[in-house]
């Protein structure tokens, strides 16, 4: 980050000004430094939402929203979900280069043995009802690790982070895998260490103690590329829920939790899961430019799910892929015709030439189309969200360290403007 020049802020009707440095970074807009503003003017900015302010400085993830550029540490997100795959994407998130073979072989097999919980973890399952969102469950069991790892849990020690990373990225898939599990009323599936990141987690999934399961590579390939298109997005609302947890020296368990009960809110992670829901209810193509009428009537408080981001005003690279992995998916898996697939095209379609979507730069985002391809995978829509925060694991990992590891980092506390009622004196019950 480098001081390019700077700003001077004057208020008016005063003789007070500020210079306010304007840093520039590798990519993207110049920020400007307001961190003392207050002392200087005696005054605030007022962003709510934050989507005009830098909260940190990071190296891992950049968006071009106008231009619909997705980087992971510089390689285009395309590149990599083409030529990587998730266990390699994860190396590069947390180390910043790609690994070469010998790297990629001791982090594989550094993750790999973490892959098992704690056996007393089961017993977590038991308190649940079987029909609990997993969503519900995920929040409680990760949160629940720091009770078995508290102890040797020193977040300012390098290698203790490390360690809480990889159990992290290696033990959320199988946490996720027993929800579903536990929910069908089927027994826990233990971690395969023979079998990939991705392959792993669908077979702890899908396996059943009566028949041997044969991961299909078809669904191999395509968990693994879904897994490196939501692995990381910047500042999101859930990684900034992790960077504030984090901020206050909380364990990295409680952080990821805190994380995961961020992403299943709709407006965030929560909306691949709502997009098969409207697009059910929706139910015919026919139905769809009603549909749009009801989006577009501001009192109706509808929303188009999947389409829409507070930074692409372009298309979401990552929707576009998602969309070719539909029909290669579809395709490989013999499905001929999927209406759900066939109705998204539809109103990607007509969204896409109604002013209303187009004025406003609503595109289709990384959502609306993973929702179909999961389900075309088997996947019950309750464990979309589940599947996103599986990979956004190694994401929030990663910005959780790089954040302790900034040495100008300082704890999270934002300000406000105040409107509320002016000091009044207190009035005795009998006189009100
Ligand atoms: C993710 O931040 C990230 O990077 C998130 C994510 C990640 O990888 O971490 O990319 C993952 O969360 C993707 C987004 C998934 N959410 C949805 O698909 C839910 C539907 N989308 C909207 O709720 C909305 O688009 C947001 C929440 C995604 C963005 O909201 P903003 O930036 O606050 O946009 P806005 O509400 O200011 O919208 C501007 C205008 C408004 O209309 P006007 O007031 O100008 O008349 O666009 C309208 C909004 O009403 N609008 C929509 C809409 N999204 C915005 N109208 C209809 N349908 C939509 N989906």
């Amino acid at each position: 980050m480098s001081q390019a020049s700077s700003i001077t802020i004057s208020l008016d009707g005063s003789n007070k000004t500020a210079a306010m440095p304007l840093l520039s970074g590798t990519l993207g807009p110049q920020v400007a430094d307001i961190r003392k503003l207050y002392g200087q003017l005696g005054i605030f900015t007022y962003d709510p939402g934050y989507g005009e302010t830098a909260s940190c400085e990071s190296k891992i993830t950049y968006i071009d929203g106008d231009e619909g550029v997705l980087l992971y540490r510089g390689y285009p997100i395309e590149q990599l979900a083409e030529n990587s795959d998730f266990i390699e994407v994860c190396y590069l998130l947390m180390y910043g280069e790609l690994p070469n073979q010998d790297q990629l072989a001791k982090f594989r097999a550094g993750v790999t043995r973490h892959t098992m919980v704690h056996e007393q973890i089961r017993n977590f399952f038991n308190g649940f009802r079987r029909d609990a969102h997993p969503m519900a469950i995920m929040c409680g069991v990760v949160g629940a690790l720091a009770a078995f790892y508290h102890d040797n849990l020193d977040i300012n020690d390098a290698h203790q982070r490390e360690i809480a990373a990889y159990r992290l990225i290696a033990k959320v898939p199988t946490i996720a895998a027993m929800a579903y599990k536990y929910a069908l009323g089927q027994p826990f599936v233990y971690p395969r260490n023979d079998l990939s990141y991705a392959a792993n987690f669908l077979h702890m999934l899908n396996a059943v103690p009566a028949e041997e399961y044969k991961v299909s590579p078809v669904l191999e390939r395509a968990m693994d590329r879904i897994l490196v298109l939501h692995a990381d997005h910047e500042q999101n609302a859930s990684t900034s829920t992790v960077r504030l947890a984090g901020s206050t020296g909380a364990n990295p368990f409680a952080c990821i939790a805190a994380g995961i009960a961020a992403l299943w809110g709709p407006a965030h992670g929560g909306a691949n899961e709502a997009v098969l829901k409207m697009l059910g209810e929706i139910g015919t193509p026919e139905k769809i430019p009603a549909f749009i009428e009801q989006v577009k009537d501001k009192n109706s408080n509808v929303k188009l799910m999947g389409f829409g981001h507070r930074v692409y005003k372009n298309f979401d690279p990552r929707a576009k892929i998602m969309k070719e992995t539909c029909h290669e998916v579809l395709g490989e898996l013999g499905i001929k015709d999927e209406p759900l697939l066939d109705m998204a095209m539809e109103m990607e379609r007509i969204a896409l030439t109604d002013d209303y979507f187009v004025s406003r730069k609503l595109y289709p985002n990384v959502d609306f189309y993973s929702g179909i391809i999961l389900k075309a995978m088997g996947i019950p829509t309750s464990m979309f969200t589940v599947i996103f925060a599986v990979a956004r694991t190694v994401g929030w990992v990663s910005q959780w360290k790089e954040m302790i590891e900034d040495p100008s980092q300082r704890i999270g506390r934002p300000r406000q403007i105040y409107t509320g009622a002016a000091v009044r004196d207190y009035v005795d019950v009998a006189r009100r």
